[in-house]
């Protein structure tokens, strides 16, 4: 075996309320992909952090490169060779690709003035090494979330590390973007880095992975090579018991239609979209990243200007001038960007759950009914097992799967006729990933509307009765469920390569 260039050992760390490792070891060797496995809040990016020195343990001992550490801050497992890509993306969206890149440490000419020419060229170089076409002088704020988690990757790796940890890097990238990437990890690995790969996609591991850990509840379950293991096996060590149906479908007849989209325009990336959706559907879109799916969810949500297109309830024209106006009509949307658009990390849990449900909490004076929104909060927290400590936190401190429950959940109170959901599963572990599945079919029970966005093949031709598919802001194709297959789904999301770029 390789020189092992990481060693935790019995690490604790318990946060206000929640005991989130108890007891932990892990470790990790030069030239290897370590896959770190478990649900959401098993406490792998706790774990991460206070080897990336964010966090300081309670109790145990860290081993960086043979040297015993003591408590690290960011700066000093820098120093150490440790590099850590969040899940949550951290960019500064008012500074430029290169600032972002060396925040914190910025090269610096005599007399404390940036170089920013010599930072600028430093970008370049990484992001060339990379094969990431970027402008180095872009806003991060105006990149799409897949550029902004490409930026993070190029920002770990310019600081050379030698440890490099990656929490959930692809959640967001398109699928050339993850073989680029995968062929990066490669690369990393034969040059002698120790990678540690955190991710809920678990059909990506056999690319990359030599090994696993996997952790349940804040506690070690077991570690070995990823050949020992199936990926039932893997699955049962994660959740402590036995998935039997990854996509519960539901047949039921679809009823007649309710919501209706007609020749919607909305910038480049929708373009005379048009589509009916039943009572009782899960309708899914699919398509590749770009391909104007979001943009479709927020034109008709009323977040993003539309040039023309009219909405039809029941037959009846409707009018939607902005998210205010979709919501008390009766069509939600549970957005992608959970930290952006989905949350408020700052207010507690209860207010984010009570936050859009304010109308039906309130008595007509304006006051919430304390035991009404406790209900709901818990009915919420029930539904999706939200693993909290205490619904007064702040969102900030649920893990990342955890928050996307909470993003997806706050909806559900509503009396509502469409629902659309972006990316719905994000980054939520296989149990929870079920547990959104049997809840669109509840509302599907319910003779709701649902409309899914997902960029994953299975779950889309798991669940869905029927998928549209959209390419470069166009719909290219529409399949029922008895009729769709991976090819024709790929055919149709890739449909400007056969028309070339006249189309
Ligand atoms: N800053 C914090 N304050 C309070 N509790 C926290 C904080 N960070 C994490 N926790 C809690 O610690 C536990 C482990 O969280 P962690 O983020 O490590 O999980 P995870 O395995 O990364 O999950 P996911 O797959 O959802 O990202 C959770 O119960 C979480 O709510
Ligand atoms: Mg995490």
């Amino acid at each position: 075996m390789n020189e092992k260039i990481v060693h935790m050992e019995n690490i604790s760390k318990s946060f206000p309320g929640v005991k989130a490792l108890d007891n932990v070891s892990f470790e990790l060797c030069a030239g290897e992909v370590m896959a770190l496995l478990g649900e959401n809040g098993a406490g792998k990016s706790t774990l991460m952090k206070i080897l990336s020195g964010v966090y300081t343990r309670d109790q145990g001992t860290v081993t960086i490169s043979g040297e015993t550490v003591g408590d690290l801050t960011p700066k000093s497992a820098e120093h150490h060779g440790v590099a850590i890509i969040h899940q949550e993306l951290n960019m500064c969206p008012h500074l430029s690709v290169a600032e972002n890149m060396f925040l914190g440490k910025e090269s610096v000419l005599p007399g404390g003035i940036l170089n920013n020419h010599s930072m600028k060229d430093e970008a370049r170089k990484v992001l060339r090494e990379l094969q990431i076409d970027m402008d180095v002088d872009a806003l991060v704020g105006d990149l799409p979330v897949s550029k902004q988690q490409m930026v993070e990757i190029a920002k770990a790796l310019s600081s050379h590390a030698r440890i490099l940890i990656m929490d959930e890097p692809t959640s967001a990238l398109t699928n050339k973007e993850i073989d680029d990437l995968f062929i990066i990890i490669n690369r990393l690995k034969s040059q002698g880095h120790g990678i540690v790969y955190i991710s809920h996609r678990l059909e990506e591991l056999k690319h990359i992975v030599d090994r696993v850990t996997v952790m349940r509840d804040g506690r070690f379950i077991t570690k070995g090579s990823f050949d020992s293991f199936t990926m039932d096996q893997i699955i049962s060590h994660m959740v402590g018991r036995e998935i039997t149906n990854q996509f519960p479908r539901l047949d039921t007849e679809a009823g007649k239609e309710i919501f209706e989209v007609r020749d919607l325009n909305a910038g480049r990336m929708v373009r005379d979209v048009s589509f009916t959706l039943r009572e009782g559907e899960i309708v899914g879109i699919a398509g590749l990243m770009g391909a104007g799916r979001t943009e479709t969810t927020r034109a008709i949500f009323g977040i993003d200007h539309r040039e023309s297109g009219q909405f039809f309830l029941d037959g009846k024209e409707i009018f939607i001038s902005s998210p205010g106006s979709a919501i008390s009509q009766g069509i939600v949307l549970a957005p992608e960007d959970r930290k952006k658009d989905g949350l408020c990390t700052k207010l507690s849990i209860r207010e984010n759950i009570a936050l859009p449900n304010l109308d039906t909490l309130c008595n007509p004076l304006g006051v919430v009914n304390r035991g009404k929104e406790r209900e709901l909060v818990d009915r919420t927290r029930k539904l999706f097992s939200v693993k909290m400590s205490d619904q007064e936190a702040p969102a900030a401190s649920l893990s990342g799967g955890n928050q996307q429950k909470i993003v997806v959940g706050k909806w559900l109170a509503r009396n509502s006729r469409v629902v659309m959901f972006d990316e719905p599963t994000r980054g939520i572990d296989v149990a929870a990933k079920v547990e959104i599945y049997n809840l669109m079919n509840d509302l599907k029970q319910k003779g709701i509307a649902v409309l899914f966005v997902s960029s994953e093949m299975p779950e889309i031709m798991g669940i869905s009765d029927r998928v549209i598919v959209m390419c470069d802001g166009r719909i290219t194709g529409e399949f029922a469920a008895g009729d769709m297959s991976q090819e024709k789904i790929m055919e149709a999301a890739t449909h400007f390569e056969d028309k070339g770029i006249n189309s």
